[in-house]
């Protein structure tokens, strides 16, 4: 399985301090952000990774981080974007390097403190299709958030007014092959932009989504000036991407929880 990080975008919503950077590149505690879903990456053993970045400081990531080799990388790659087209066009710009593959993408300002491990070996042995994790949240409208009824996912709806339920999609997402495809097939939402919400519910619609809950915290350092300090706080005293002491063992209790 291929790993992909985006990495673009305008961070407005932590302007002034993204004016001149991207927000991926911020400090999280002692780390730049994006050393974080790399690491959440190469834990659940994914070593082949493309970066998908943005704007005037696309060269930064490449002086940053270089060949990978000090995660563990067998390969990084790096792909860039133009202007704001959306999570789900990012995702389709990984086409020549994911291939014929499955791939575990990562928003590159999302922070975990567990592991995804487990979720990594379910959707593998999964047939086909796709998984997201879900947490619970206390603002689902700022998020992708699940309409469940019962255990089975109903339908996504991306920063919904009136919030179904108070599970957001976080930014770690599973797809097969066939998310190319669904991604040529989507239009364009109210805000110019391909919707990975959309991409979702493509995989829904095909009966193909599944979904498990985040285990420990999750936190979105670009969803607001307070959310990143959150995430800073978290990581300083809480540590990040903890790694599964057991990853044979039986899967973690599914206790989602994220900053709200
Ligand atoms: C994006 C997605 C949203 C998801 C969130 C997770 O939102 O559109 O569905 O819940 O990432 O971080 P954004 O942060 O781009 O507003």
């Amino acid at each position: 399985m291929k790993g992909v990080i985006l990495a673009g975008g305008t961070g407005s919503r932590l302007d002034p301090l993204t004016r001149v950077t991207n927000k991926q590149l911020l400090p999280v505690f002692d780390k730049p952000m994006i050393y974080y879903p790399i690491e959440t990456l190469v834990n659940a053993g994914v070593t082949e990774i493309l970066i998908v970045t943005s704007g005037s400081s696309a060269g930064d990531f490449l002086q940053l981080l270089g060949n990978g080799r000090e995660f563990g990388i067998d390969h990084l790659g790096y792909t860039y974007q133009e202007g704001a087209g959306g999570i789900a066009e990012a995702i389709g710009l990984a086409e020549p390097f994911v291939g014929r593959d499955r791939m575990l993408v990562i928003l590159g300002d999302n922070i975990i403190g567990g592991n995804i491990v487990q979720a990594a070996r379910r959707f593998e042995a999964q047939p086909s299709g796709a998984k997201v994790l879900l947490t619970e949240v206390e603002n689902p409208q700022a998020y992708g958030v699940a309409e469940l009824d019962g255990d089975r996912i109903v339908q996504f709806i991306e920063k919904p007014e009136r919030p179904p339920s108070n599970l957001a999609v976080t930014g770690i997402y599973f797809y097969d092959e066939n998310a190319f495809d669904l991604v040529r097939q989507l239009d364009r939402s109210a805000r110019g932009e391909l919707e990975v919400t959309d991409l979702n519910n493509a995989y829904l619609a095909r009966g193909e989504m599944t979904h498990d809950l985040l285990e420990g915290y999750w936190a979105d350092c670009g969803e607001s000036i307070e959310h990143y300090l959150q995430a800073c706080n978290l990581v300083a005293e809480q540590g990040a991407n903890r790694i599964n002491p057991n990853p044979s063992g039986p899967a973690p209790s599914p206790v989602g929880r994220g900053l709200g």
